[in-house]
């Protein structure tokens, strides 16, 4: 199809225009628009890349959700080659660089002056960019050679696909910068990866290099990375210095390292040093140092290169935060599977920004590697983590009260004796009886993505196990209104409204029941995965660990927890009392494209009663379809709740179907 000159023009201005928001928003923190607005006009451009496909284009803001998955990464030569920066630690070593670079100028000059920047606890990579489109990326590798991680950079919404402000009059340019993954969803992803049982990243700076390797760039799309910009290959003669090419490259659109002060000495950077020591805990990615920077391009040519770093910056690395505190108790938890975790319990300190006052030990090993003592004094350290450690023993300070932690061999929940099995540091408990495991399983057994029961949470749940009113999650569907209604903080209408939420929890979709089961390693997607398998109870009771492994995404853990799950035969029981009070036990998981409201897109404006934005949205995708935040005329449902926005405006405007909240809810429970 031929595409009309109008349109041609069209998605020229909207690319134009989104990519100058994207800056503002993305890049200088500044936007200039409402995210409704931005919104509209990336709809609007999505719309017509959908109608003319001719239109679409790599380099599109619309591309940013990440391409097909690949097979593997092809290799990139660095030239120059990504050199590394020679640390120091304190000020009188920085002094000693200082002097270094003036003896390497052979004195012509008696000062430089310095660009401090943020070091960035990220992954060094390298961007290429020909007449202004972005072409490639990569990782450093060894310095001289990297990986191809093109399709993966795409989706870092501060990167510039194409410049602005007449960057492509630079023909080629090679950038460098720092990939990294705020703080906040680095705890997010954390979250997710424990909901689901899978390892965890240990830090920021690791959980961005893993997401940077990984395959498919749709996940890469979905773990929030950014990029700070602060070295580049050969730039034009006419520019001089490092701070002038800084903020040129942030007119042409590069999202550059905030920090960049300059100093006329070490001596006067001190300043620097002292308030950044404290105030990077209040940034929200983690920084490990400042760098220092000779301004003056010529004096770089000058000084040079070793064959690791460069002779005209240092980096100074801030200490890792460390606090002393006394270690008043150890008390072991034990987790929803099992596990026996030692935790210390603290004194509380404030440490990199927060206040501690628990610190896991992880396990009985490393409480006697590093001999910690109850009553000791503890070091307390968050390095590159954002996750308390105690690091170590100030063993000066014991004065011969403290005592050595004897690691129980008994449950401290049941009673029952702790199992080590075999080739595992960790101990736990196996009784499914344990009330900590019972209390944590019915909790998990009626949380949001499992069987989304309303109205059971922890305080009622501990009432329910300590009047033996339960001993496992079947038993809900046994409870009567008289038993509820005695428990404290409820009366008659709140155990009316728990016995609903148990009823309407029996008709659930087969693979919530199978993530609710509470099998270890079985999370949401684990439980997806083989209820789209196995769909009923009575199968997947008699699947073989074979059969399991053929699962894609199924390993050796999972399946075996499985297997061993259906053969405890106070499972069974469980499971059978579960089938008599009616729980439905099949039911074909569909794959997304089957789902109910597949293809289907919502929007919210206003507040609804029963649920927040993110539950309501949450409960639609669950279906199949997509919550979006703006309005077009491919919307399908506009949810409006009380004090709608303009929205519900929009919504009128363009004859899309409005629903209020009841129908909302009837629409979701019908499917759910
Ligand atoms: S300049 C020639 N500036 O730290 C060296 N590096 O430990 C060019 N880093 O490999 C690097 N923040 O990946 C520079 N503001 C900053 C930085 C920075 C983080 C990384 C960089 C480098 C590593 C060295």
């Amino acid at each position: 199809m031929n595409v009309p000159d109008k349109i041609k023009k069209e998605v020229e201005q909207l690319r134009k225009d989104i990519r100058y928001h994207n800056y503002k928003y993305y890049v200088l923190n500044q936007p200039e628009i409402s995210d409704f607005e931005f919104d509209s006009l990336l709809s609007k451009l999505k719309d017509i890349e959908e109608k003319y496909p001719e239109m679409k284009d790599p380099n599109s803001p619309t591309m940013r959700v990440g391409g097909t998955p690949l097979e593997g990464f092809s290799h990139v030569s660095h030239e120059p080659p990504m050199l590394s920066l020679d640390n120091t630690y304190n000020e009188k070593e920085l002094e000693e660089f200082e002097e270094r670079v003036l003896r390497n100028l052979e004195n012509k000059v008696d000062s430089v002056e310095w660009v401090v920047e943020q070091k960035i606890d990220g992954v060094a990579v390298s961007l290429e960019y020909e007449n202004g489109k972005f072409i490639r990326g990569s990782t450093r590798g060894d310095g001289v050679v990297g990986d191809d991680i093109t399709q993966n950079l795409r989706t870092i919404k501060s990167l510039p696909l194409e410049l602005l402000n007449n960057g492509q009059k630079y023909s080629r340019l090679e950038v460098r910068g720092e990939v990294f993954m705020p703080n906040s969803s680095f705890l997010k992803l954390n979250k997710e990866k424990e909901e689901k049982e899978e390892q965890l990243f240990a830090n920021p700076r690791n959980a961005a290099a893993g997401t940077l390797k990984n395959l498919d760039p749709r996940i890469v799309a979905e773990r929030n990375l950014d990029i700070y910009i602060h070295s580049y290959g050969t730039l034009p003669g006419d520019i001089k210095t490092h701070r002038e090419a800084l903020d040129i490259l942030e007119k042409i659109g590069f999202k550059v390292s905030s920090v960049r002060e300059i100093r006329g000495s070490i001596e006067l950077s001190k300043d620097l040093i002292k308030e950044w020591s404290t105030k990077r805990f209040k940034l929200p990615y983690q920084t490990d140092g400042l760098v220092f920077k000779v301004n003056n391009l010529q004096f770089r040519e000058i000084l040079g290169s070793t064959s690791k770093s460069p002779r005209w910056a240092v980096a100074y690395k801030f200490p890792a935060e460390r606090k002393v505190t006394r270690l008043n108790e150890i008390e072991v938890s034990i987790g929803r599977t099992g596990i026996a975790t030692p935790i210390a319990m603290l004194e509380p300190v404030f440490v990199a920004g927060t206040t501690v006052s628990r610190a896991s030990l992880f396990n009985k090993d490393e409480i006697e590697r590093k001999d910690i003592r109850v009553g000791d004094k503890v070091f307390i350290e968050k390095g590159g983590d954002i996750i308390p450690h105690v690091v170590g023993v100030d063993k000066d300070a014991r004065d011969g009260s403290e005592k050595k932690f004897k690691f129980p061999d008994k449950c401290p929940v049941c009673g029952e004796t702790l199992v080590q099995p075999e080739g595992e540091v960790y101990y736990r408990c196996i009784n499914v009886g344990c009330p900590s495991q019972v209390k944590k399983s019915i909790l998990h057994y009626g949380c949001r993505d499992g069987m989304d029961i309303d109205g059971l949470g922890e305080v009622l749940v501990d009432q329910l196990v300590e009047k033996d009113l339960v001993s496992n999650y079947a038993d809900l569907y046994y409870l009567e209104q008289g038993e509820i209604e005695e428990l404290e903080r409820m009366g008659e209408k709140s155990a009316e409204n728990l016995l609903k939420g148990i009823e309407d929890s029996k008709k659930r979709l087969f693979d919530r029941l199978v993530f609710s089961l509470g099998i270890p390693f079985v999370g949401t997607y684990n439980a997806k995965l083989i209820a789209r398998e196995f769909s009923s109870i009575d199968k997947l009771k008699d699947a073989t660990c074979e059969a399991l492994l053929q699962i894609k995404g199924i390993g050796d853990n999972t399946a075996t927890s499985v297997v061993s799950f259906f053969k405890n035969k106070k499972n069974l029981a469980v499971i059978e009392r579960l089938r008599k009070a009616g729980v439905t036990m099949e039911g074909k998981t569909k794959r997304k494209g089957e789902l109910p409201l597949a293809g289907k897109s919502f929007v919210f404006t206003g507040e609804l009663e029963k649920y927040t934005r993110r539950e309501a949205q949450d409960l639609v995708e669950r279906l199949g379809a997509r919550a979006v935040n703006s309005v077009s005329k491919n919307t399908d449902y506009v949810v409006v709740g009380e004090n709608p926005g303009s929205k519900f405006e929009d919504a009128k405007k363009l004859g899309v179907k409005v629903i209020g909240e009841e129908e909302f809810s009837k629409l979701i429970s019908k499917e759910k």
